[in-house]
């Protein structure tokens, strides 16, 4: 593909599902993550390229092709290559050593190998489709190579990157193999962007320790050039999910659930990807004792655990998997009847619309991580109700704790502090619930996915990319809000 894109994404994933077509061909049709709405905008005004992994272990990617206004790049990952980068170094290495070591980081050395050859595939992708001074955007932790990677072939590109999980803590970072290249890998970019302050005060501090730089409190120089950090906690598509939520459609949907579950005092939901980080199993224990001591009872009070497959060829995820079917068999024998599960299990994944009407229908959601970067479910739940009703119990350690501040905050590691937490929860006044959701809800109706793009895009200094957004929005508008260059999140001072 030509080198015309001045707005390119590198994602590990395609913002695309592929399905098949009326003659049996192959089709692509646009997923429906809050990124790819965020952004799609930006890549219609701006001749943007996604570069991705079309999702399937391949030799050769498909060409590439335009959908709705964008250009999408497919990048080939090898099946063997899954393996390694994918489920090895990824996700079996860097997911739970950035979550904590909530889970037993696993490192071996070919994973590496593989890691680095797939960031360069996605780093030359970038660099052939990039015009030249383009904006290039790079997500997550899969592509932390990418940045210096592009930057030592193109040194004219503005790069930004975002991470969307935790960054450690210089401690438990310092037990990554290979923590000098990938801390070098990131400061390939021009800013840095994290979900919370903290994450960004790791990574700053983590480059005096590592490199012996002198960071400032929103940036540090390396090479001549000037690295900012600062942190953009994301957020969702707020309108759709409202209005979505608000259709009669899904409202009817909401009641039928209910009445499908038969109609119980107190609906606790669970929407999670099966993954240990989730603390499925923390909620699920709680639920179980307060069952035990017969504070709360079946038919009156039941819990809908959705849980979507996740990396399933992980060793993690299977044992976590295995966990949690014994755990809800063992709770739905102790204290369902016939016909009444304590626990509805769903090891399947939802449209958006049956999501929406799932967070209608339920009268307390749990959200209990004991780490994640920000968790969209929370967010969506809030979005959902329209009717002001509903309760959120929501651990301290999942970034969009510090967004939705008037949730039931809980330590998940604390086993009564959770079940006292849900009781809270399920008894709350009508009024206080009420109060709760109104102020969530007013402070994501300004703090959307939208304002999250534009709030890191702005920062980067890509101004017409940020602008693509809301055409209605001045630079002068821009550089008087709290979207500017010195993001006041971010910062070696402030505190979580
Ligand atoms: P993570 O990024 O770790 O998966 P988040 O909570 O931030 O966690 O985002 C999860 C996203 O996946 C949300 O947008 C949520 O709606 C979606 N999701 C979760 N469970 C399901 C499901 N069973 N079916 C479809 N989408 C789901
Ligand atoms: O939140 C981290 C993340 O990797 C996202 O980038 C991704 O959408 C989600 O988790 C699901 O992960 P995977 O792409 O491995 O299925």
């Amino acid at each position: 593909m030509a080198a015309n894109s001045s707005f390119v994404v590198v994602a590990n994933r395609l913002p695309v599902d592929a399905a098949t077509g009326p003659d049996g061909e192959l089709v692509w049709k646009r997923s429906p993550g809050g990124l790819v709405t965020a952004l799609h905008p930006i890549m219609q005004a701006e001749a943007g390229t996604w570069i991705g992994w079309p999702g399937r272990g391949d030799h050769t990617a498909p060409e590439p092709f335009e959908l709705d206004g964008m250009r999408l790049h497919p990048v080939a990952v090898t099946a063997e290559e899954l393996g390694d980068y994918y489920e090895g170094f990824s996700n079996a290495s860097l997911w739970p050593l950035y979550h904590d070591s909530v889970q037993h980081p696993v490192f071996h050395r070919h994973w590496w190998d593989a890691y680095m050859r797939v960031n360069e595939r996605f780093a030359q992708a970038a660099a052939t489709a990039a015009a030249r001074g383009a904006v290039v955007w790079v997500q997550d932790y899969q592509l932390q190579l990418v940045p210096a990677m592009l930057r030592e072939q193109r040194p004219d590109l503005k790069i930004g990157f975002f991470l969307h999980i935790p960054f450690p803590p210089v401690e438990l970072y310092m037990q990554l193999p290979r923590r000098v290249e990938i801390l070098r890998g990131l400061l390939g970019a021009d800013l840095v962007g994290f979900q919370r302050p903290l994450a960004a005060q790791n990574f700053l501090r983590l480059s005096r320790h590592l490199l012996g730089l002198r960071p400032r409190s929103n940036g540090v120089e390396v090479d001549g050039r000037t690295v900012r950090a600062g942190a953009f906690p994301i957020s969702i598509n707020v309108v759709e999910m409202e209005s979505l939520a608000a259709s009669t459609a899904i409202q009817t949907r909401a009641k039928e659930i209910r009445a499908e579950l038969g109609d119980p005092q107190c609906l606790i939901l669970g929407v999670d990807r099966l993954d240990y980080t989730k603390g499925i199993e923390h909620r699920l224990m709680a639920f179980q004792e307060l069952l035990a001591e017969g504070t709360l009872s079946v038919p009156d009070t039941v819990m809908v655990q959705v849980a979507t497959p996740s990396r399933e060829r992980v060793e993690h995820y299977q044992v976590l998997r295995e966990n949690v079917e014994r755990q809800v068999g063992r709770i739905n024998g102790d204290f369902g009847r016939v016909g009444v599960p304590a626990v509805h299990y769903l090891h399947q994944s939802y449209s958006r619309s049956e999501l929406a009407a799932l967070y209608s229908a339920a009268d307390v959601m749990m959200v209990t991580p004991l780490r994640d970067g920000m968790n969209l479910v929370a967010k969506e739940y809030v979005a959902a109700r329209v009717d002001q009703r509903g309760t959120l119990v929501l651990s301290e350690f999942a970034g969009a704790a510090a967004d939705l501040r008037q949730a039931f905050l809980v330590n998940p590691h604390d086993l009564d502090g959770l079940k006292e937490t849900l009781l809270q929860a399920i008894r709350a006044e009508p009024a206080d619930v009420t109060r709760r959701m109104r102020s969530m809800r007013r402070y994501l109706r300004t703090h959307d996915v939208d304002h999250w793009a534009r709030s890191f895009l702005s920062s980067l200094g890509a101004t017409d990319a940020a602008g693509a957004l809301d055409p209605g929005r001045s630079d002068a508008q821009s550089a008087g809000s709290d979207v500017g260059s010195a993001d006041p999140r971010a910062g070696l001072e402030s505190s979580e």
